[in-house]
């Protein structure tokens, strides 16, 4: 074999090596630039288990960078068209953010209260008192079993939130 071969073959392999290292190395970055970025990660789907949580005292899950309450109601609680009702269960969902410029209130025994006005919300999570002009939002959400899925649109969800446009 000349040397001539010898040279053209090993060109060959040098020039395969580079381009299976360049081929690599744009499937890395394409996989980068495919995939999902954290923000929209967090924007998807958030799964609550409803079961074990204690009537009176409301839990706050984040979605989509939201704090979102959810409580169950006791017995003595007002009922309202906005209760989402899961067997004998009344739960209050809401965004809990405040209506009036976005603070997040706190619960206080039997509601909740945003310190930076003075605004009162009941277990219902309708404005009671202060400057909040509407009630707390409601995220959407669907009842799958005994969990909450926010962020889907099911039929509870649509019927609370027909109830709160009329309202
Ligand atoms: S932001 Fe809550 S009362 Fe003003």
């Amino acid at each position: 074999m000349s040397n001539e071969t010898n040279r053209r073959d090993f060109l060959g392999y040098t020039f395969a090596a580079v381009a299976a290292v360049g081929g690599a190395a744009s499937l890395v970055g394409m996989k980068q630039v495919w995939d999902p970025l954290p923000s929209v990660l967090a924007s998807g789907f958030t799964n609550v288990e409803l079961n074990g949580l204690k009537a009176g005292e409301p839990i706050t899950v984040m979605w989509r960078g939201k704090p979102i309450f959810v409580l169950k109601k006791t017995a003595d609680m007002e009922k309202s068209d906005r209760d989402l009702i899961i067997g004998e269960d009344r739960y209050t969902v809401a965004i809990g953010l405040c209506t009036h410029l976005g603070c997040i209130p706190a619960w206080k025994k039997t509601q909740w209260k945003c310190a930076c006005h003075g605004g009162e919300f009941d277990a219902s999570g309708k404005q009671t008192f202060g400057p909040p002009p509407r009630p707390l939002d409601l995220p959407p959400f669907a009842v799958q079993g005994s969990q909450l899925v926010l962020g889907e649109e099911g039929p509870e969800y649509k019927k609370i939130a027909a109830a709160m446009a009329t309202a």
